[in-house]
């Protein structure tokens, strides 16, 4: 090998590590900058003694129970800052199904760890912006200024989650019982334990489980996936809750018992009286069950809409290309679609359109920043640039408008 050769591949090495991988010095650097966000953020989370004053605020509109407005909640970490949610609105109107839908990695449950401040810290954080929470004590919480300490409060006594998984939420080594019971000694704590276990049984029956004596002293093991969804769904009404978020409820449950919990989930919003923030990868669980639709993508909200604009009027190219890969009997044997690609890692995110590059529509425009979100309805949104026409037409409406004024 001569020496020009040799140089060129050391140089083609060099060139290689600098794509693949990042610097030492980059690391230290960006741990550094890191931290000095860090410590400010987890300073003002772990205040004690905060005046109640200093979190409290108005809902834009008091019929909602939830207002998400402009939310960025990042993870700072040694790669960089991963901008998970970034600038995030949307409304949770009370006695509603909100469904949160987008494929893996979009942001949805960071979004609900953001309402109950469960972002894992100190690196995942609220950077900015505002989830006005409506408190079932008529007052109006800022979540993102609430220290960690009085959050303990609002969390326990009016929201619930209910994950994936029900073995995350179910200690193997305990009975169904005591862990119910677990659950009402915590938030009554007079409650006696006749009580607590006439109660537990109670709940158990409501969620539809039979012989609930006996599944009261069984163990976790003994059950199956569909009623240990059930029982999680009893301990996450033991506090009275009148939010319950439900992070992919029934993605772990085969079919028929995914319709069993979608009715039961759906019951039980009418029997609490409250509100349910729905989040799933499954547009066809969102059709059954929510009155508003919230699509994310990368971190953001490309569409948001009711339920019947989004299924009946989707706007945009990512919506149509999910409500394509929903599974529907009468496709006889074509093929189901897949959007092709998968999600951008939310690290050092382009200015143009996050789904440009697996757009089946993408026009020269989408080489453009990144598309606002645009009304096309009091009620739906959209955040792409197939649609500027209606929108230069609906300023100059406004411009007449204005003009006979
Ligand atoms: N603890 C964490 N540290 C770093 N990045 C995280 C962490 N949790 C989530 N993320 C990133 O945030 C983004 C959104 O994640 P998530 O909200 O869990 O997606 P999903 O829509 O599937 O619920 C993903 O890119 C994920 O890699
Ligand atoms: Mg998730």
């Amino acid at each position: 090998m001569n020496i020009l050769e040799s140089i060129k591949t050391k140089l083609a090495r060099k060139k290689a590590r600098e794509v693949h991988y990042i610097s030492k010095a980059t690391i230290k650097q960006t741990a550094k900058e890191n931290s000095i966000i860090i410590k400010t953020l987890e300073k003002k989370n772990n205040r004690r003694n905060v005046p109640e004053e200093e979190y409290l605020t108005k809902m834009r509109d008091p019929n909602n129970i939830v207002e998400f407005d402009d939310l960025h909640a990042y993870f700072f970490t040694d790669a960089g800052v991963v901008k998970a949610v970034d600038g995030v609105s949307f409304d949770i109107p009370k006695k509603s199904i909100v469904g949160v839908v987008g494929e893996s990695g979009c942001g949805k449950s960071v979004t609900s760890l953001a309402l109950m401040k469960l972002l894992q810290s100190p690196q995942g954080q609220i950077y900015s912006g505002e989830i006005r929470y409506a408190s079932k004590t008529g007052k109006c919480y800022n979540i993102a200024d609430v220290p960690k300490i009085d959050m303990n409060k609002i969390r326990g006594n009016e929201m619930s989650m209910i994950f994936q998984e029900p073995m995350t939420s179910l200690n193997p080594v305990f009975r169904i019982g005591e862990q119910i019971d677990e659950v009402l000694f915590l938030h009554y704590p007079d409650i006696t334990k006749e009580d607590a276990k006439l109660k537990s049984i109670a709940m158990l029956k409501l969620v539809g489980i039979a012989m609930p004596d006996k599944i009261y002293s069984a163990y976790p093991h003994e059950l199956s996936g569909g009623m240990r969804q059930r029982v999680v769904i009893a301990m996450a009404l033991a506090c009275d809750p009148n939010l319950i978020i439900a992070d992919e409820p029934t993605t772990a449950l085969d079919v028929t018992i995914q319709a069993q919990i979608l009715d039961l989930l759906r019951e039980i919003k009418d029997k609490i009286d409250g509100s349910i923030m729905l989040i799933t990868h499954d547009l066809g669980v969102i059709a059954e069950m929510a009155d508003f639709v919230v699509v994310m993508y990368a971190g953001r909200i490309i569409e948001k809409g009711t339920a019947s604009e989004i299924f009946k009027k989707p706007m945009h190219p990512y919506t149509v290309g999910l409500q394509k890969s929903i599974p529907a009997l009468n496709l006889g044997d074509e093929r189901l679609y897949t959007i092709p690609g998968t999600v951008p890692n939310p690290i050092n995110m382009p200015n143009y359109c996050y789904f440009r590059d697996r757009c089946n529509r993408r026009f020269e425009k989408c080489n453009g920043a990144y598309p606002a979100l645009l009304q096309v309805s009091p009620t739906h949104s959209v955040a792409c640039y197939l649609y500027d026409e209606i929108k230069t037409e609906l300023e100059k409406k406004d411009g007449e408008k204005i003009a006979k004024k």
